[in-house]
């Protein structure tokens, strides 16, 4: 816009000087940063993050769900202050969401799963590193040593050793609990990974290459390294190997929440992958309802469960959304992934504070002042 400002007004030429100086300033959302990356990273590495299996029905389905969900709100509610401070198992968080577990922070940035861990310290919020990170999970450990809770995240290796070995290892590095991914004995079909031919990457932090993966297509080392035997009777198994609480990932009916807190676990992870595993799953968020019902007040080990959730989650009404209808807390990947891309440990840090900013709006909006005080009614339907 040009011309002369009406009186009063400064001219409206330039952009703010700040939004000059630092680029990230100009992104609003936690979804503008897609479209940077996009432009920005090598294909094979943006698809790897940015896609889904097939035909990618449950990928747009997770963010078309929440966004077709509608916020009811209290009015002349005294919101002066809102506070959306948590706790997950336990341990305090400053808002109820954590960084999703995401494979081979490389691709991202050459920074990696360390960046994402400083950010998620910084920013309160949990971190979920993955079996598949870039860098070994003691270094990442060592590059965010306080702040919120980081769990690790477990695929079971064919070879048990392996996974025993991981699990004292992340044990041993101070993580709080062990998240077992449930929903991947088979990657799914990644066309995009497939159609650029995307191979595994040199850097690989938790093996060596004398544990299967080395110089393989990526989709097969995923997969290949997997347990496809795994089943209920292996949460026993892991419960044996350790005494920390046992999160289960991929939970998408309410008998398998059921069957999870039967098999002790502390929380219950509703999750689709993403949409990268069964392509036409239904939207996380869609089951949700089913799996609070059957957790109901459950408890293990004298604590009640946490049913947490991923899938879709890009704005603060989204968090609102999986709250009040009983979710702990919820986990951000995709999005915060594609942040590292475009900005290391800031990026990653801006897209958690739009997130928090976005969340204190909606609380004060819906006349929320605290996460105690959502309630399934404020969702629609
Ligand atoms: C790895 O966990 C993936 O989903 O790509």
């Amino acid at each position: 816009m040009t011309g002369e400002a009406p009186p009063g007004l400064p001219e409206a030429t330039e952009p703010p000087v700040a939004a000059l100086a630092d680029p990230l300033t100009r992104i609003l959302s936690l979804t503008d940063f897609a479209g940077l990356a996009e432009r920005t990273m090598d294909r094979p590495s943006f698809d790897y993050i940015a896609g889904g299996s097939g035909e990618e029905i449950t990928l747009r389905e997770n963010v078309e769900a929440l966004r077709r969900r509608r916020l009811r709100s209290r009015i002349l509610v005294d919101v002066t202050s809102v506070d959306p401070s948590t706790h997950i198992l336990g341990a305090p968080l400053r808002m109820p969401v954590g960084i999703a577990p995401m494979a081979f922070g490389h691709l991202a940035h050459p920074s990696a799963e360390p960046a994402m861990a400083r950010a998620a310290g910084q920013a309160g919020v949990a971190f979920c590193l993955s079996t598949m990170s870039s860098t070994p999970l003691e270094e990442v450990a060592g590059a965010a040593p306080d702040g919120a809770p980081r769990w690790f995240q477990l695929y079971v290796h064919r070879d048990r050793a392996v996974s025993h070995d991981l699990v004292s290892r992340a044990e041993a590095a101070g993580y709080s609990a062990i998240v077992l991914t449930a929903d991947l004995p088979v990657a799914g079909d990644r066309e995009r990974d497939l159609r650029n031919g995307l191979q595994y990457p040199e850097r690989f932090g938790n093996f060596t290459a004398a544990e299967g993966v080395a110089g393989r297509p990526l989709l097969e080392v995923i997969g290949g390294f997997n347990e496809r035997g795994l089943t209920w009777r292996d949460v026993a198994w892991l419960r044996g190997l350790t005494s920390l609480p046992i999160v289960i990932k991929g939970v998408m009916s309410g008998a398998d929440a059921s069957r999870a807190v039967r098999a002790g676990a502390a929380g219950v992870w509703v999750s689709n992958h993403g949409g990268r595993q069964l392509d036409r799953a239904p939207a996380s968020i869609d089951v949700l309802d089913e799996v609070v019902r059957a957790v109901g007040q459950r408890t293990v080990d004298g604590q009640p469960v946490e049913i947490y959730l991923d899938g879709g989650v890009r704005r603060g009404a989204d968090v609102a959304t999986a709250l009040a209808m009983g979710a702990q807390a919820v986990f951000v990947g995709r999005p915060l992934g594609l942040a590292l891309a475009v900005g290391g440990e800031a990026g990653v840090r801006r897209g958690l504070e739009l997130l928090r900013g976005e969340l204190l709006t909606t609380m004060a909006l819906m006349g929320v002042t605290s996460v105690d005080r959502f309630r399934r009614w404020m969702v629609e339907p």
